[in-house]
């Protein structure tokens, strides 16, 4: 297997669910938004069945190292945030469009047997209809959103124009440990979690009331196992991967400040950002019937679990 973006956040947790299943892993990762500290320690517990390239999906040298000996190519790496992309929609269009391109390149002189890529729900951009159904017309409100939009296309084009099996994952909102915490891009839980661990009371844009459908990422780790695996010969199907329940951004930081013991630490409001989108939320009809998919752990679940481990990281910092 080879994942792309695998030193990430969610590349990571796939990584180490592929290599507790027993597969050999190759992950090649520019670690421009990550570093090596998580995967370290399984690069040298298996050095061979878990292997590294340092080096962009822009670099056809490093992409054929890195899919050489693959069946299946799991591809994650991205400039991730909406609002990096409106700083800079060139480099984000460079690696998310013209990057996946060069995946599916490499995918296919190589022979693999399917390409899982990571999409997004901000494909959906501000449409009031919920749950958000794959065959709604797209409308992409960032330079991010039509990056992965675009990558999704370019994944239907190599299905049908080269034979290669490929599935676009429309991950909505995946929170969970080791997202980073730290940086001005921080997602939503793990900036919430910081601030209210410090005793601050979270920041938020807007006023609280857009909702988003959060997906602890062992549910999209599983969605993305299942999509790999998967008999069925997929031609570039978008497929959403949520949870079919949407929260409040205000109820979510209430539920992160329970489990913090800050129940009344309430948000702050900053203006409303551009890009955002008000409401989300999954249908998962499309992802149950291709690919078996239906969330095992719930939002409160998984926050639990998610404000133990920054507690337990940021009290070492
Ligand atoms: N986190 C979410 O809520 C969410 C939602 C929808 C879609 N996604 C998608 O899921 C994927 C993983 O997201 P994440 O949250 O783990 O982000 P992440 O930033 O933690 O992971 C992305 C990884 O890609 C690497 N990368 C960036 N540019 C690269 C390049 N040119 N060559 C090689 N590696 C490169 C980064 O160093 C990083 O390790 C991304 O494709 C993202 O667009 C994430």
């Amino acid at each position: 297997m080879c994942v792309t973006g695998g030193a990430g956040f969610i590349g990571g947790h796939l990584v180490d669910a592929l290599h507790s299943l027993g597969a050999s892993v190759c992950v090649i990762d520019d670690l421009s938004s990550s570093s090596l500290e998580h995967l370290d320690e399984l690069l040298a517990m298996e050095p061979e069945r878990v292997s590294f390239v340092r080096g962009s999906i822009l670099e056809d040298a490093a992409l054929r190292d890195a899919v050489r000996g693959a069946s299946v190519v799991f591809h994650l790496a991205a400039i991730g945030s909406v609002p990096r992309s409106i700083e800079d929609p060139e480099r984000t269009w460079q690696v998310n469009a013209t990057g996946t391109m060069r995946v599916l390149q490499a995918a296919k002189a190589a022979g693999l047997e399917r390409v899982v890529y990571a999409a997004s729900s901000s494909a959906y951009g501000d449409s009031p209809t919920l749950p958000k159904v794959e065959s709604q017309v797209p409308a992409p409100r960032s330079p991010y959103a039509a990056s992965k939009l675009a990558g999704e296309h370019l994944v239907s084009a190599w299905s049908h124009a080269y034979g290669l099996s490929g599935v676009s994952l429309r991950y909505f909102n995946v929170f969970g440990p080791r997202q980073p915490a730290d940086s001005a891009y921080a997602a939503v839980v793990p900036s919430f979690a910081r601030r209210l661990i410090a005793g601050e009371p979270p920041t938020m844009f807007g006023d609280g009331s857009a909702s988003r459908d959060f997906t602890y990422v062992a549910n999209a780790v599983l969605a993305t196992l299942l999509a790999g695996s998967a008999r069925l010969r997929t031609s570039g199907e978008v497929v959403n991967v949520g949870t079919g329940r949407r929260v409040t951004i205000r109820e979510v930081a209430q539920m992160i400040a329970e489990r913090c013991n800050k129940p009344g630490l309430s948000p702050t409001e900053l203006p409303a950002r551009p890009g955002d989108v008000q409401h989300s939320l999954a249908s998962l009809e499309r992802a149950k019937e291709l690919i078996g998919y239906a969330p095992a752990i719930s939002l409160e679940e998984g926050l639990t679990e998610t404000v133990a481990w920054y507690m337990r990281v940021l009290a070492k910092a």
